[in-house]
Formats: structure tokens, C-alpha cells, sequence
């Protein structure tokens, strides 16, 4: 990155998406948000500048050097990072982006008929793979990859995908890891294949973890 200004400056999504079928019901997913909030804290305790782009969720957080954004749908994080997203120096896509949302968003409230119902659903933009297109040399950009099967290899996809620069590798199989739960049991992986895991550990120690390993990467760019 090019202007000193920007340094020390970060970009977070988290939380779920939501995404309307009509006025009255959504297709979501169980993300708390909790780790993408302990990942801002983090961030805020080293001296950063956050950018807080979130999900529904029932945390709160609040710091001078916060700005937080309330989004409900896919479409609208992406509309709400945009602005943002070329003045920071590190981006963390931690949002649980629905995949899918319906093709069509009904204006008033679908009544019962029939024992069937079918929805069409339709590919949201994908966030991260988004940025990864137009990201500048200097900034870093950290993913997530929550995997069941093939952990290493579905991970390091999304790192070479997405154009990230680590991904932070969740497996469902590790107990007490991922939704809802306090705690968090990860391997970082950054671009040069080094992967460290880490004990299970509160989301806030995760968060610390993830921080001080994107701004120690961001830091070795820079020198
Ligand atoms: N992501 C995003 N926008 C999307 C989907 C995912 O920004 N529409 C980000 C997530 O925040 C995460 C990373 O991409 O940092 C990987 O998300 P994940 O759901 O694990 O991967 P997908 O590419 O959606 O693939 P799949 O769900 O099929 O494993
Ligand atoms: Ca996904």
C-alpha cells in the first residue's frame, strides 16, 4: 500500500446473512458472530482502526476507533464493504455468508397452499472472491474455511481462489469449536503453506491469535 495513512487499518465482516423470502421469513445460518467481534477487539487493542461490517447479531461493541455497519443480506455487506475496503491494510472476510438466497423476494407474505413448496435459489456474491479480484499489493486479506472432509485441501483452495493471503482453517470435528460455542480450536495458514494449529482456546484468545498473525504478515510485506 501506498499512503501511510491507511496503515494500521482494518476491515471486518462477521455474523450470519440474511436473506429475504418476504417480508416475514429469511434463510440464515447459526453464526453468532462472536468470533469475527473478538477478532475487532483484537484489532482495537493493537491500535487499529476497525471497520465492523456485521451480520444480524446480539453482540455489541463499542470504541472510538470503531465503526460498525449493520447489514442484514449478502448483497448489502458487499455494498457496505465497498467504500472501505481499498483505504485498509488488512481485510478478515469472518462473515458466514449465505451461499444462496432466493431468486426471487416475494413483496407481500406467501400464503399456504399445497402440501409442496419449492424455493428457487440463486448464488450471492461471493465477498471475499470479490476483493481477492481487486486487491492492491501490500494489503492482506484473511478467509475462513469451516470443513467436515479434506480439511488442508478444501482450505488451501479458498486460499488460492479468493487470492487470500491466510485462511483460517475451522474444523467442525474438533469439539467445542465453532457455532455458538465461546471457544475455537484453528490452524493458520498463510501464503508461504506455513500452517500453525493452535490449542482450543477462548474466541478472544483466537481473535488475539488471528490479529497478531495478519499484522505480523502485514508488517513482513511491508519490510
Ligand atoms: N465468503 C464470502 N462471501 C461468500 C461466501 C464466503 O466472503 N458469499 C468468505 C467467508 O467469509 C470465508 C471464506 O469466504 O472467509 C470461505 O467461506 P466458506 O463458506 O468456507 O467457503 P465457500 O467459498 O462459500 O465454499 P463452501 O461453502 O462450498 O465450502
Ligand atoms: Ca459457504
Amino acid at each position: 500500500m501506498s499512503k501511510e495513512k491507511d496503515r494500521r487499518s482494518v476491515l471486518i465482516t462477521a455474523g450470519p446473512t440474511r436473506e429475504a423470502i418476504d417480508p416475514v421469513r429469511y434463510i440464515t445460518n447459526h453464526s453468532s458472530g462472536k468470533m469475527g467481534y473478538a477478532i475487532a477487539e483484537a484489532f482495537l487493542e493493537k491500535g487499529f482502526t476497525v471497520v465492523l461490517v456485521s451480520g444480524p447479531v446480539t453482540l455489541s461493541l463499542t470504541h472510538p476507533e470503531l465503526t460498525t455497519i449493520a447489514v442484514h443480506s449478502a448483497d448489502e455487506m458487499y455494498d457496505a464493504c465497498r467504500p472501505y475496503f481499498p483505504t485498509v491494510q488488512i481485510a478478515v472476510f469472518a462473515a458466514a455468508v449465505a451461499d444462496y438466497k432466493p431468486a426471487e423476494v416475494h413483496t407481500e407474505k406467501m400464503k399456504k397452499s399445497g402440501n409442496e413448496l419449492s424455493l428457487q435459489l440463486v448464488k450471492n456474491v461471493d465477498i471475499a472472491f470479490e476483493f481477492g479480484r481487486v486487491k492492491q499489493a501490500g494489503q492482506v486479506s484473511v478467509g475462513f474455511a469451516l470443513e467436515t472432509n479434506d480439511e488442508e485441501q478444501n482450505a488451501l483452495k479458498k486460499l488460492d481462489t479468493k487470492n487470500l493471503d491466510m485462511v483460517i482453517l475451522n474444523s467442525v470435528q474438533d469439539q467445542g469449536a465453532t457455532f455458538g460455542y465461546d471457544t475455537n480450536k484453528v490452524t493458520i495458514i498463510n501464503r508461504d503453506l506455513l500452517g500453525r494449529t493452535f490449542p482450543l482456546k477462548s474466541k478472544k484468545e483466537v481473535g488475539k491469535d488471528i490479529a497478531d498473525a495478519a499484522i505480523s504478515y502485514a508488517n513482513h510485506q511491508h519490510t
